[in-house]
């Protein structure tokens, strides 16, 4: 796995950017992290080096949004969905072989529901930062940590350090 470190959220959207150049066809992104973490900012990045002109906006109560870019880009937002056989009823399968490449924020509740090959994106808030530092300097501070889930990803993880390199940052103390 990696880690990167971001200060800002257009330091995010241009890690989601630096991504996005590596997507293909059939990709499928789960974005894990809590309320305001940043999931939506990062599918604004990667939407937008997709070549997605529109505004990209948090699907959470249509559940899915989808976009014309160099790729299609499916945006869903699991957070409110009512059970596995509600997101079984979206047609992933199709979704997922249509040419487009699909990112799920919340995705880790419906990963059962999944093909088990997909780039997991952690992305948490620097508690440890934001309790040391009283300025509130570091509210803006996101670890992301990249997971590769199955083939596809763990055959571009090389790749996927290379285009994290400006904000590779490995946790201290924790091994
Ligand atoms: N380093 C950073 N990366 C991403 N967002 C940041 C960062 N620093 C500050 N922010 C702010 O945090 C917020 C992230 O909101 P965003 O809607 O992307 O979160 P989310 O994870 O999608 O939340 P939700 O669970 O409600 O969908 C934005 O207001 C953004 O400006
Ligand atoms: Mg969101």
């Amino acid at each position: 796995m990696i880690f990167a470190r971001t200060t800002s959220v257009d330091q995010t959207k241009e890690l989601a950017a630096a991504l996005a150049e590596l997507a293909r066809a059939g990709d499928l992104l789960l974005l894990v992290g809590d309320l305001g973490a940043g999931k939506t900012a990062f599918t604004q990045g990667f939407g937008a080096a997709l070549g997605i002109d529109d505004l990209i906006t948090s699907p959470t109560f249509t559940l899915v949004n989808s976009y014309v870019g160099r790729l299609e880009m499916h945006h869903l937002d699991v957070y409110r969905l009512d059970g596995l056989a509600e997101f079984e009823d979206l047609g992933m399968a199709e979704m997922l072989d249509d040419g487009g490449v699909t990112v799920i924020e919340w995705g880790d509740a419906v990963a059962p529901a999944l093909p088990a090959d997909y780039l997991e994106i952690r992305v948490a808030f620097d508690e440890v930062a934001v309790a040391l530092d009283p300025t509130g300097a570091s509210d803006d501070v996101r670890v992301l940590e990249l997971v590769p889930v199955g083939p596809r990803w763990a055959a571009r993880i090389r790749a996927v350090a290379t285009a994290v390199a400006p904000w590779i940052h490995e946790p201290e103390g924790d091994d």
